[in-house]
C-alpha cells in the first residue's frame, strides 16, 4: 500500500512544489511507482513534470467535485518518470464548490482509495493556505512534510502549521503524522539561517531532515523546461540534495518496518 506524504506549508514560495517535482522525480528514479498530485490551481507542479496544464482533458477538479474514476484523471506520461493528476485554474472552482458537499474533506482520501495500491508514494502538492483543498490533502495523507526557509518569522508560521495539523488529527484525520522537516533555499553563510536551523533542531529533534536543499539556480532554472532538475542537471547540487531526500525517506520508511515486524 502506498504511502501518501502531503507537502504543505501555508506560506507562499518556500519550496513546496520545488520539493513535490523534485522528489517524486528522485524516487522515481528509484524505481518506485509514484504518483504526484497537484492541488494548487497555479499549476505550477503541473507545468514543472512537463505537461502543458492548459491541454489536460482532465485535472483535480474532476477528481474531487464530479468524482470522476481515478483512471480518467491520471496522467501517465511526465517528464519525471511518475504519474500525475494535474491542477490549473479549474481547481479554483473544486475550493468553492466542495463548500456545501456532505463529508467534502474526504473526497481526496476517498477517490485514492483504489489508486494507493497502484503506488508506492503519493505526493500532494499544496496551495499556499489551509483552505479546503489543503484540508483535503491532510484527511488524504498518512504524513505530512513542511518545507520551510530558515527565516526570522518562519517558526511562527510552523507553530500556526503545527496547531492545524494537531486540530486536523482530531477531526478528519486521527492518523496524520510528521513525515518531517525540510530546510529549503538553504544558505550555510546566512548566520541568521544557521540559528533558525539549530533552533528547528532543538524544537523537533530528529523531525528535521538531515539533508538540506540550497539555494541552487539550478532548481529555479528547470521548470522553465518543463522538467525535474535531475533531467536539466543532474550534476547540480539541487539535484543532488533532493535525491539525498529521497534516500533518507526510503531509509527512514525501512526502519519502521523494520521495528514494527520485529516480535515483541
Ligand atoms: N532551493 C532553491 N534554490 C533556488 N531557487 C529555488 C529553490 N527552491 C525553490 N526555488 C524557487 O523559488 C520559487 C518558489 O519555489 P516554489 O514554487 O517551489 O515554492 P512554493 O512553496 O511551491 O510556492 P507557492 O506557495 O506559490 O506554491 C520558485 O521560483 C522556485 O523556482
Ligand atoms: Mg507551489
Amino acid at each position: 500500500m502506498g504511502k501518501v506524504i502531503a507537502i504543505a506549508n501555508q506560506k507562499g514560495g518556500v519550496g513546496k512544489t520545488t520539493t513535490a517535482v523534485n522528489l517524486a522525480a528522485s524516487m522515481a528514479a528509484t524505481k518506485r511507482k509514484v504518483l504526484l498530485i497537484d492541488l494548487d490551481p497555479q499549476g505550477n507542479a503541473t507545468m514543472g513534470s512537463g505537461v502543458d496544464k492548459y491541454a489536460v482533458p482532465a485535472s483535480a477538479y474532476e477528481l474531487l467535485v464530479e468524482e470522476k474514476p481515478f483512471a480518467e484523471v491520471v496522467v501517465k506520461e511526465t517528464a519525471g518518470g511518475y504519474h500525475l493528476v494535474a491542477a490549473n485554474s479549474d481547481v479554483t472552482a473544486a475550493e468553492v464548490r466542495l463548500l456545501n458537499v456532505f463529508a467534502r474533506e474526504l473526497r481526496l482520501r476517498n477517490a485514492l482509495k483504489d489508486a494507493r495500491q497502484h503506488y508506492d508514494f503519493i505526493f500532494i502538492d499544496c496551495p499556499p493556505a489551509l483552505n479546503m483543498l489543503t484540508v483535503n490533502a491532510m484527511a488524504a495523507a498518512d504524513s505530512v512534510l513542511v518545507p520551510m526557509q530558515c527565516e526570522y518569522y518562519a517558526l511562527e508560521g510552523l507553530t500556526a502549521l503545527m496547531d492545524t495539523i494537531n486540530q486536523l488529527t482530531s477531526v478528519v484525520n486521527a492518523d496524520l503524522k510528521i513525515e518531517g522537516i525540510l530546510r529549503t533555499m538553504y544558505d550555510p553563510r546566512n548566520r541568521l539561517a544557521n540559528d533558525v536551523s539549530e533552533q528547528l533542531k532543538q524544537h523537533f529533534g530528529d523531525k528535521v531532515y538531515r539533508a538540506v536543499i540550497p539555494r541552487n539556480v539550478r532548481l529555479a532554472e528547470a521548470p522553465s523546461f518543463g522538467t525535474p532538475v535531475m533531467y536539466y542537471d543532474k550534476g547540480s547540487t539541487g539535484a543532488k540534495a533532493y535525491l539525498a531526500l529521497a534516500g533518507e525517506i526510503l531509509r527512514r520508511a525501512d526502519k519502521k518496518t523494520v521495528k514494527t515486524s520485529t516480535p515483541a
